[in-house]
């Protein structure tokens, strides 16, 4: 029986897609080719170790024999590349390995991909799902319409400039070979398993510890927020019913100022949990991150017009799942909160978020 591949399947989209997989397509032979960089966590999907449908790799998605011995040994028509570098921060702190993973990475998935496809009949249904952000058409102004799947690419960190790239690598395959890719751009996604550098989960721990959170700039900068579940019953539809060669854009149609969603954030947890102090006291603004873009927006009437798909969790709803899970795990983030992290954090903050404020955080 096929089998399909799932890139950086620890990380957080990766985590709930698998589980999402298993959960739907049982008994789809599914592997995870996962480096298991800091933002990959093999905890996350400990439970599926008994599952023989089920099996883990840890590698590099740009190194070659890897990935050609993985095509060599599985019977592999699909593929769901979600691996990479993805924090924005990070890439302006150090852009190499965004250049590797998300480059060099995805041009070694397609090649291993197309040398492996190339004499399959079109019943074989191959179809390579390459996953994608919004950042990619750069910034908005405020009362610039929402993008769509033809707006040009404008990206503007390094991050977002990789993901442009192969993107860009992704379209020239089908361009050029045939070969069957669908791209898709997505939104800011919030859920459970989300690594505590990207701002959500990162205000949930400052918050619960009573120590500062910072806002880049003013805090009038605006993204799209989408509950990672509905990006995942998205990328499932994409892959089975999207047309290949076509790109979609996911979104959640939730745009909101990072501090309205801060507030709204805090206000939450202060709800779920009553007795952490004045929490609105804690936000501190701190210099912007450079090249900070103002606005991200996607229209997304092509996916439901065509796949029918829409999200179905409004942001309140998705934040008070969000903050319940994290008060849930926070055995979970002590673990992930490691040396390399709190490193990350001096030099990415300095000492603006390290000292407690409030003395009422757990
Ligand atoms: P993440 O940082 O949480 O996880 C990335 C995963 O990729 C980790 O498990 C990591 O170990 C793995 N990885 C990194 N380098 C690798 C390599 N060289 N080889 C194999 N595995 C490697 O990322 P995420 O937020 O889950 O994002 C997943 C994908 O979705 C990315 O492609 C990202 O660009 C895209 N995306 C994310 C968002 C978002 O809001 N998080 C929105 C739109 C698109
Ligand atoms: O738009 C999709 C993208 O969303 C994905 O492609 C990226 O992988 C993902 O990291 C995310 O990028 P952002 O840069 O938008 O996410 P982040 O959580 O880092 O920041 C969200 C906004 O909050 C952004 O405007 C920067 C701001 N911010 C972030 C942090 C970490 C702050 O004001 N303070 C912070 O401490």
């Amino acid at each position: 029986m096929s089998a399909v591949l799932v890139t950086g399947g620890a990380g957080f989209i990766g985590t709930n897609f698998v589980r999402h997989l298993r959960r739907l397509r049982p008994h789809w032979p599914l592997i995870n080719l996962d480096l298991l960089t800091y933002a990959g966590n093999p905890e996350n999907l400990q439970d599926l170790a008994g599952d023989s449908f089920y099996t883990f790799v840890r590698g590099d998605i740009a190194d070659r024999d890897t990935v050609a011995s993985l095509f060599d040994r599985h019977p592999i028509r699909l593929v769901v590349h979600l691996a990479a570098e993805t924090h924005v921060d990070r890439s302006i702190l150090d852009p190499e390995r965004f250049v590797r993973t998300n480059v060099v990475g995805t041009y070694n998935l397609l090649e291993t991909a197309r040398r492996a496809w190339k004499d399959l009949p079109e019943a074989a249904g191959c179809r390579f799902l390459h996953v994608s952000t919004d950042e990619v058409y750069g910034s908005l102004g405020p009362d610039d319409p929402p993008c769509t799947e033809a707006s040009p690419y404008a990206p503007s960190s390094p991050y977002s400039a990789t993901k442009a790239a192969a993107d860009w690598l992704a379209r020239s395959y089908f361009r050029t070979y045939g070969f069957p890719v669908i791209i898709t751009n997505c939104s800011n996604n919030y859920g459970p398993y989300q690594f505590p550098e990207k701002l959500i989960p990162f205000v949930l721990c400052q918050a619960l510890e009573g120590k500062p959170v910072p806002i880049y700039g003013t805090g009038a900068n605006i993204r799209d927020w989408l509950f990672v579940e509905d990006h995942c019953d998205a990328l499932l539809k994409v892959l089975e019913t999207g047309a290949v060669g076509e790109t979609y854009n996911i979104g959640g149609n939730q745009e909101r100022t990072n501090l309205d969603l801060v507030r709204l954030l805090l206000r939450l947890l202060a709800d779920l949990r009553p007795g952490l102090g004045d929490l609105e006291s804690l936000i501190t603004f701190v210099p912007d991150r450079p090249g900070h873009d103002w606005r991200y927006a996607l229209n997304t009437e092509k996916i439901s017009r065509m796949l029918g798909w829409r999200p179905q969790v409004a942001l309140e709803e998705g934040l008070v799942r969000t903050i319940a899970w994290y008060l849930d795990h926070q055995e979970w983030l002590a673990r992930v909160r490691t040396g390399e992290y709190r490193r990350y954090l001096e030099a990415q903050y300095g000492r603006a978020v390290s000292k407690p404020r409030l003395t009422t955080g757990s």
